[in-house]
């Protein structure tokens, strides 16, 4: 197995490989559909695409049980810093070797302030590349651009892009993405966790399996994805 990716609902992705524990966008405690315990999920590392509440989530809780180190841009690291957490930063573009695999930030269309309306810095989507090899696509918030066909020429094995419309692209928008990614597989989040954002994923899927050569799996909160 290169890799584990388990979708814990909205966009909390659980991510295992190469051994470690990876965490993403640790929304739990407050989020109506999620599938795991924040009490008890294991995390060596919590990447956050930005500083809103639905992506910051339990991220505090969590790094202070764990002592897992927080991956974020600049500024959101700063502020974590402040409250004890240990933090490594990047930003965008710049990519890292950390023990998981080589990680770079991308560029994400949204906003990213922090709950207490401090300054966030730029949102950001994360492109990893495993021990193995394959490259993971996590987009984050943000709407279509046409640079995700730069990120596309990388060779994406997994593409995780958010379909819900109003806050995100919606599916329209989230189709064209995977035409300009061109990834092996797709896995569709940030949808239908409140009714705003409500969306048929897998109508969405029947219509990138017809128009693209990706593979899509819609996934129940909980449910993992496993490469190969
Ligand atoms: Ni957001
Ligand atoms: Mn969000």
């Amino acid at each position: 197995m290169a890799f584990k990716l388990t979708w814990i609902g909205h966009a909390t992705l659980a991510l295992e490989t190469n051994g470690y524990h990876v965490l993403v966008d640790p929304y739990i405690s407050q989020n109506p559909t999620a599938s795991a315990d924040p009490a008890a999920i294991a995390a060596d590392y919590i990447l956050v695409t930005h500083g809103h509440g639905d992506h910051l989530g339990d991220t505090i809780e969590i790094a202070k049980r764990t002592g897992a180190m927080v991956i974020a841009n600049f500024e959101i690291c700063n502020w974590l810093e402040k409250k004890g957490i240990k933090v490594h930063s990047q930003h965008l573009g710049g990519g890292f070797h950390h023990p998981f695999g080589y990680l770079k930030l991308t560029k994400a269309m949204h906003g990213s302030a922090l709950p207490d309306g401090s300054y966030g810095g730029n949102p950001a989507g994360f492109l990893l590349t495993t021990h193995t090899g394959e490259k993971i696509y996590m987009a984050g918030d943000t709407g279509l651009f046409g640079d995700m066909q730069l990120i596309g020429e990388e060779g994406i094995t997994l593409a995780v892009i958010p379909i819900g419309d109003n806050y995100t692209m919606g599916p329209d928008d989230a189709l064209r993405a995977v035409k300009l990614l061109t990834p092996e597989h797709v896995i569709p989040i940030h949808y239908s966790t409140w009714g705003l954002i409500a969306q048929d994923p897998h109508a969405w899927a029947a219509r990138v399996q017809a128009e693209t050569d990706a593979q899509v799996h819609v996934l129940a909160p909980g449910e993992g994805f496993i490469y190969p």
